[in-house]
C-alpha cells in the first residue's frame, strides 16, 4: 500500500497524518459504519473511476439500511473524490469512502451521534496478487458461515459485518490458503470474503443469487453482463459446495481482487488446476473495460476532470 498526502475528512483536505477521529468515536465501538471500495484506472482518455455512481448509490444503500443519510450528497462525494486523486497526483488508485457514526452519546443506540464522512486514496496491488491473477489462487471453504439476513443485512457493506469476513480470512490464511470461501446459512456457496463466486461447468456460467446473502457486487454484475454480452448463458442460481471441486473453472470478483482465478477448493484441483479458457477470456475483457479499452462499455468510467492549466 502506497501512502497519500491527503484525505478528505467531514469536508475538508487535510494532511494524512492528521486524518483522526476520536477514540470514543461510536463506530470504533460497534461497527457502525457503512463503505465502499471503488478503483480507478489510467486510461487513454485519462483516471476513470470505475462504475463510480453504483459504488456511490450502494454506500447510499448501506448508509439507509443502517438509519444514516449521507452527510455530503453522492454528487459532492464524487466531485471531491476527483479532487482528492488529483490532488494526491494519482493515476491508478483505490479508493475508500466511509460513512460512521461518531463521537457522542455511548451505548447502543446510535442515532443522536453525529454521522461523518472521509474519502482516502491510495495505491494498491490486486488483493489476492498479480500472480494470482494470472495463476489462480487457492481456496478452503471456511468453518464460518456468510452472515444472514436473519442477524445482520447482507446487502450492506457496513463495518461491524465485517468481522465475519475477517475471521474467515485469518482461517484460510492460518490454514496455509489464500482465501476463504463461506457457505450462507443454509449450507450454499455464498461468496469469498470480499469476492463474488463463479461457477463455470459444460460452458454455463453460474453464480449464487442474491438470496443467497451475497453482497450485490459490482464487479459481479460487470462481468455478468460481459459474459453474456460474450454469448455465454449466466444462470444466478443456488450453488452447492460439491460444485465447486466438479467444476470446470471458478472465479472470484470484486473491486479489490478483480477478476481472479480460483485454481484449487480443500485441496482439489478445478479442471485442470489452471484458469480455464472462459475464465481468461471474461478476466481479458473485464481488464479492457477497467483500463478503457472497450468502447462498449466506455460509460462505466467516471473520467476525473484534468485541472484547467494543467
Ligand atoms: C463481502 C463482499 N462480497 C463481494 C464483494 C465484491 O463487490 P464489488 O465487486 O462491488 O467490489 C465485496 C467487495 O466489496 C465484499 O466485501
Amino acid at each position: 500500500m502506497s501512502t497519500a498526502d491527503q484525505i478528505w475528512l467531514n469536508g475538508e483536505f487535510v494532511a494524512w497524518e492528521d486524518a483522526k477521529v476520536h477514540v470514543l468515536t461510536h463506530a470504533m465501538h460497534y461497527g457502525t459504519s457503512v463503505f465502499e471500495g471503488i478503483r480507478a484506472y489510467e486510461t487513454e482518455r485519462g483516471t476513470g473511476v470505475f462504475r463510480h455512481r453504483e459504488h456511490l448509490d450502494r454506500l447510499e444503500a448501506s448508509a439507509k439500511l443502517y438509519y444514516m443519510d449521507l452527510p455530503w450528497s453522492k454528487e459532492e462525494m464524487r466531485e471531491v473524490t476527483h479532487e482528492l486523486i488529483v490532488r494526491n497526483g494519482f493515476k491508478t488508485c483505490y479508493i475508500r469512502p466511509l460513512v460512521w457514526r461518531g463521537h457522542g452519546p455511548m451505548g447502543l443506540n446510535p442515532l443522536d451521534n453525529p454521522v461523518e464522512a472521509m474519502i482516502a486514496v491510495w495505491v494498491w496491488a490486486p488483493y489476492l496478487g498479480e500472480e494470482g491473477k494470472r495463476k489462480g489462487v487457492r481456496a478452503r471453504v471456511s468453518s464460518y458461515r456468510r452472515i444472514s439476513a436473519q442477524s445482520l443485512i447482507p446487502h450492506a457493506k457496513a463495518g461491524g459485518q465485517y468481522l465475519n469476513s475477517v475471521l474467515a480470512k485469518i482461517e484460510s490464511l492460518k490454514s496455509g490458503y489464500d482465501e476463504a470461501i463461506l457457505l450462507d446459512d443454509k449450507g450454499h456457496v455464498c461468496e469469498g470474503s470480499g469476492e463474488n463466486v463463479f461457477v463455470i461447468k459444460d460452458g454455463v456460467i453460474h453464480t449464487p443469487p442474491q438470496s443467497a446473502s451475497i453482497l450485490d457486487g459490482i464487479s459481479r454484475r460487470s462481468c455478468i453482463q460481459i459474459a453474456r454480452d460474450h454469448g455465454y448463458e449466466v444462470v444466478e442460481r443456488n450453488v452447492s459446495r460439491a460444485e465447486l471441486a466438479l467444476a470446470d473453472e471458478v472465479f472470484l470478483t470484486g473491486t479489490a481482487c478483480e477478476l481472479t482465478p480460483l485454481r484449487e477448493v480443500d485441496d482439489l484441483a478445478i479442471g485442470d488446476g489452471i484458469p480455464g479458457p472462459i475464465t481468461r477470456e471474461i478476466q481479458a475483457a473485464f481488464e479492457d473495460a477497467l483500463y478503457g479499452r472497450s468502447p462498449q462499455y466506455a460509460d462505466w468510467l467516471d473520467l476525473v476532470p484534468v485541472p484547467s492549466g494543467t
